[in-house]
């Protein structure tokens, strides 16, 4: 199948869905022939990212790591997929203006339904106090203002976000 180098960027709320989302997605380009790469904010961090914490300069500096590698593989025609919180609007604009072909799609879910789910134990921990700084607990999420998709993981199923992210990169002409 034909396609363009972009970079698909997922952002939102730990336990939102940005990983089984990216994953169904990467699976499905690749079955059609679409080579892809994927950068998922857990495995980033054990290595491009590793050391880095949790403060807005090491989301930040984690942000640019992984927008730098999209921009690489982008600008050399490889779809690739980013999954990071990435709750600074800002840090998410400087890599659409580095990258260009940059579509972002917000996985969007109210942080209780998320705490429910609490896949890592994480949401736990940081209610207790034992993590501090724990995005949408005591540390900010920035919505985006202007996605290019939006998946609503509380209302929508796993399948029509895939289906919605999948037509938005057809529409765009990125794949065939
Ligand atoms: S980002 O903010 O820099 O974009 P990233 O996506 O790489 O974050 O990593 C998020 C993952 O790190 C979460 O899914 C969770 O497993 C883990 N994590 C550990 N501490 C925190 C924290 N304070 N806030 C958010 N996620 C955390």
């Amino acid at each position: 199948m034909a396609h363009k180098g972009f970079t698909l960027w997922f952002t939102g709320l730990s336990g939102s869905g940005k990983s089984t989302i990216s994953e169904r997605v990467a699976h499905r380009l690749q079955k059609s022939g679409i080579p892809v790469e994927v950068l998922d904010g857990d495995i980033v961090r054990t290595h491009l990212s590793k050391g880095l914490g949790f403060s807005r300069e090491d989301r930040d500096e984690n942000i640019k790591r992984v927008g730098f590698v999209c921009q690489l593989l982008t600008r050399n025609g490889v779809p690739n997929i980013a999954s990071v919180i990435s709750p600074y609007r800002a840090a998410r604009d400087y890599n659409r203006q580095k990258i260009k072909d940059f579509v972002e799609v917000y996985v969007s879910c109210p942080v209780e339904i998320c705490a429910q789910r609490d896949v890592k134990g994480l949401y736990k921990k940081a209610q207790a106090g034992e993590i501090k700084g724990f995005t949408g607990v005591d540390d900010p999420y920035e919505e985006p203002l202007n996605p290019e998709v939006t998946c609503h993981t509380d209302k929508e199923s796993i399948d029509e976000c895939v289906e919605k992210v999948l037509q938005k990169l057809q529409t765009m002409g990125y794949v065939g």
